[in-house]
């Protein structure tokens, strides 16, 4: 059996061509057995772009507004992470075998490695994309927090990696492509991080209407209050402060670190900006997404 250090930064582990966290690449083989519901939401993310908010305004909405019921566990349990494994947890496969109908699920595969169920049987997705270079800025600190991951060394090193898709889930890029031109064959809500920051209350209304949940407007508000950045950092059930510090070291940097737009321009040099700008137009050459950086 493997023991909690052994969590410690081992090497990614590359499947069909994606680099994965070595555990969650272990996961993928169990997944062919996974069995979509008719009734099933997949929460589709590259990392840290929003998933755990969305996470959380889902399940409230699902819960009709109810908080108490959103404090039943943490966000982890209520919302299974589809491809989730380590040592001494139960993977997302078995949490979701104990997840009562309607169940939201959590991802952050790349089509090629989503089990196929999930596309045949027309799974309702949720999709968030944010700024890559706040995504790349978020990521590199948790990298440094989360010691599934391997370690990200200089900043500067980091940011070629993530540019060169050599990151846990691969290319950013190709993420939010692919899942932008799936929302023409597939029922995909493809949301902004940086419209839920603007308008919260607007893409809360937009999800209702996805999911066919309608809500009073009172209620609409208390999601909206509760699922803040400044309320989900304080709650033990979003904040995952409930992980053991030898996985998940909020001293090294919280996992509900600043919630911001933006925050890249305090990292990233000009130089860097520069870079990322040139290799940025070329990768998303053609393609009619526009990101609010
Ligand atoms: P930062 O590291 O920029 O603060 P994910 O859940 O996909 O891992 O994304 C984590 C990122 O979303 C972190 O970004 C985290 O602070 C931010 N986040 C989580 N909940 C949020 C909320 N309610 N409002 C705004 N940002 C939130």
């Amino acid at each position: 059996m493997e023991l909690v250090q052994d969590t410690c930064r081992p090497p990614l582990k590359y499947v069909k061509g994606v680099p994965l966290i070595k555990y969650f690449a272990e996961a993928l083989g169990p997944l062919q057995s996974f069995q979509a519901l008719p009734d099933d939401l997949l929460i589709s993310t590259y990392p840290k772009s929003g998933t755990t908010w969305v996470s959380q305004i889902l399940d409230m909405i699902y819960q009709g507004g109810n908080l108490d019921k959103c404090h039943r566990a943490p966000i982890y349990i209520r919302v299974p992470f589809l491809e989730f494994k380590a040592p001494g947890f139960p993977t997302g496969l078995e949490t979701l075998k104990e997840s009562p109908a309607p169940r939201l699920i959590k991802t952050h595969l790349p089509l090629s490695l989503l089990p196929q169920t999930l596309l045949d049987q027309k799974t309702k997705v949720v999709y968030v994309a944010r700024n890559a270079k706040d995504v790349a800025v978020s990521y590199y600190h948790f990298y440094c927090m989360a010691k599934v991951h391997p370690d990200p060394g200089t900043w500067d090193s980091f940011v070629e990696k993530f540019m060169a898709g050599e990151v846990s889930y691969g290319s950013w890029y190709q993420h939010v492509r692919e899942w932008w031109e799936l929302r023409h064959t597939h029922p995909v809500l493809y949301l902004f991080y940086e419209d839920m920051k603007e308008n919260p209350k607007r893409e809360i209304q937009k999800i209702l209407e996805f999911v066919g949940h309608s809500l009073p407007e009172k209620i609409v508000d208390h999601i909206v209050h509760h699922t803040s950045f400044e309320e989900m950092k304080k709650n033990p059930m979003t904040n995952y402060t409930t992980i053991s510090s030898d996985i998940m070291d909020h001293a090294v940097s919280p996992f509900m670190r600043k919630g911001k737009a933006g925050d890249w321009k305090t990292l990233f040099t000009v130089a860097q900006n520069e870079q990322f700008d040139a290799d940025y137009a070329q990768k998303m050459a053609g393609c009619d997404l526009s990101f609010c950086s």
